[in-house]
């Protein structure tokens, strides 16, 4: 028989909204079930006839005996003839008492991870947000995003490639998009790309983590750029690597100190042509010195080209993976900040000789990417829709850096001196006033402003307080808003 708390558990567990969806039997089979799990009911425990378990719930028999039939089938329990149903000795083999869920709980806090797996949990990892509020950075605008050209195009994929959009793709990425950024990159960023060098991935710190764990060790040294883009040095940590800073200036990273420094790393990692966070450009003869370098001493470079759409003065510069005709470049690029980061497409111009093992290394991640929105990207690509958008979106984002400058200007000129960048989707503001970094980002939080400070992302201790602000997704008036009340908080914390 059951316990009186026993039976009150079932009829809980049965009457429970969140349980209202399965049959009857299935809710008095599940718990019991989880009477059996927790170890209220043990091993050889009788449990009531089914006549009197089904008279206490009220319940028909069939009913009992439909839940009895499938504890049974689980192997649960045992239905012996003439005797009635026990509790299966399932835990014979386990001295003492059975664990309940609430010690294993205990035990396992802090969780049984690898060491790695502490570090990495402990980075916090790269969470982004979910829904950009000023001034949020690296967001682009997806308000204006055609969404109905993109169903249109999605349709015609379907209809012309049918089926074969539900199955496994190319790991490497679908023909038709790996073309398409092939000749995008070799026309707009002067890369030396073909679509047997391109291999297509979620986003550009899939490309990060797979250049981390593929190209070095654990314990290797790589050159980083100080400041760095946090998700860089994050993928790196996690690979065990020994990430050496190196100082960047307004020609971009300084290549004498990586020639001075006494030990050789394996690989260095830039953004060369918009330095986050700092937004400077790498000079072209510290791009050549560079390349020499690499080649020289058979080091990678690792190129992050994120946002290299959106230059609103002149062109980039051409990317350093053109130049480098030693083939010591990986080029890696985004759809995140030039078309909407929920595509999760990237992407990776390899040299020849690390295609094949990057494309192996990648089917251990997450097979490939989703064909239907290859396939519909290479067609917004093909059709000039891609490049239409670039040019549009770079016309809203340079009036809107325009606006933010003035009003930045305009009512933070006390507390603030902009970095005006030359491309981007943020700029940086360096702190003039005798307000901390933290203080200032407080205070800008608690009035629904979100600002990234730059200290974090300098390796040196010495960098000047400040923050990065977003301005791509937000349009004037909301641009407005947000400096206003950015001021009017600065202004109340500055007060004595
Ligand atoms: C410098 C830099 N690289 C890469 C990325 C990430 O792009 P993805 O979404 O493709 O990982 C960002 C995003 O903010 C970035 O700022």
């Amino acid at each position: 028989m059951f316990k009186h708390s026993q039976l009150e558990s079932v009829k809980a567990w049965v009457v429970h909204p969140a349980h209202a969806a399965m049959p009857l039997h299935a809710r008095i089979q599940r718990a019991i079930r989880q009477l059996i799990v927790d170890g209220a009911l043990g091993p050889g425990k009788p449990l009531p006839a089914s006549r009197a378990l089904a008279k206490s719930l009220g319940v028909s028999r069939d009913t009992i005996e439909a839940s009895y039939a499938q504890l049974h089938a689980e192997g649960f329990i045992d239905r012996r003839v003439g005797s009635g149903s026990f509790v299966s000795e399932i835990t014979e083999f386990t001295p003492g008492r059975r664990l309940t869920p609430r010690d294993t709980l205990l035990r396992n806090h802090p969780p049984n991870l690898s060491k790695r797996g502490a570090a990495i949990s402990r980075s916090g990892g790269v969470r982004e947000v979910l829904s950009p509020r000023p001034f949020a950075h690296g967001v682009p605008e997806t308000r204006t995003f055609p969404l109905q050209l993109w169903e249109r195009l999605e349709r015609q994929v379907r209809k012309e490639v049918g089926a074969q959009t539900l199955l496994h793709g190319d790991p490497q990425g679908t023909e038709p998009l790996r073309r398409a950024i092939a000749d995008y990159v070799n026309l707009e960023r002067g890369a030396r790309a073909t679509a047997d060098r391109v291999l297509v991935l979620t986003s550009s710190q899939q490309a990060m983590s797979l250049c981390a764990n593929m190209l070095l060790d654990p314990g290797d040294r790589i050159f980083i750029e100080d400041p760095a883009y946090y998700g860089a040095r994050k993928a790196f940590d996690a690979a065990g690597l020994d990430c050496v800073p190196i100082r960047v200036d307004r020609q971009g990273l300084i290549i004498e100190q990586i020639m001075a420094e006494p030990h050789m790393a394996k690989a260095v990692f830039l953004t060369p042509s918009h330095q986050f966070p700092t937004g400077s450009t790498l000079a072209l003869d510290r791009r050549l010195a560079l390349i020499e370098w690499a080649a020289r001493n058979r080091a990678w470079i690792i190129e992050d080209d994120y946002d290299s759409e959106f230059h609103y003065t002149g062109k980039p510069m051409a990317c350093v993976q053109g130049l480098d005709p030693h083939d010591r470049t990986i080029y890696i690029g985004t759809f995140s900040k030039s078309l909407f980061p929920g595509l999760r497409i990237g992407y990776v111009v390899l040299p020849p000789q690390l295609v094949k093992p990057m494309t192996v290394a990648r089917t251990l991640l997450d097979g490939h990417t989703a064909p239907m929105a290859q396939l519909t990207l290479a067609r917004f690509m093909e059709g000039g829709h891609f490049g239409a958008y670039v040019r549009a979106m770079r016309g809203i984002y340079a009036q809107r850096l325009d606006v933010l400058v003035c009003l930045v200007r305009k009512h933070l000129s006390n507390f603030v001196e902009p970095h005006v960048p030359v491309g981007g989707l943020q700029m940086a503001c360096v702190l003039t006033c005798d307000l901390s970094e933290r203080i200032t980002i407080e205070a800008a939080r608690r009035v629904g402003v979100e600002l990234l400070g730059l200290s974090a992302l300098h390796a040196a201790g010495d960098a000047k307080a400040g923050f990065l602000m977003g301005f791509a997704p937000y349009t004037p008036l909301e641009i407005e808003a947000a400096v206003k009340k950015l001021a009017n908080a600065l202004r109340a914390v500055i007060k004595p």
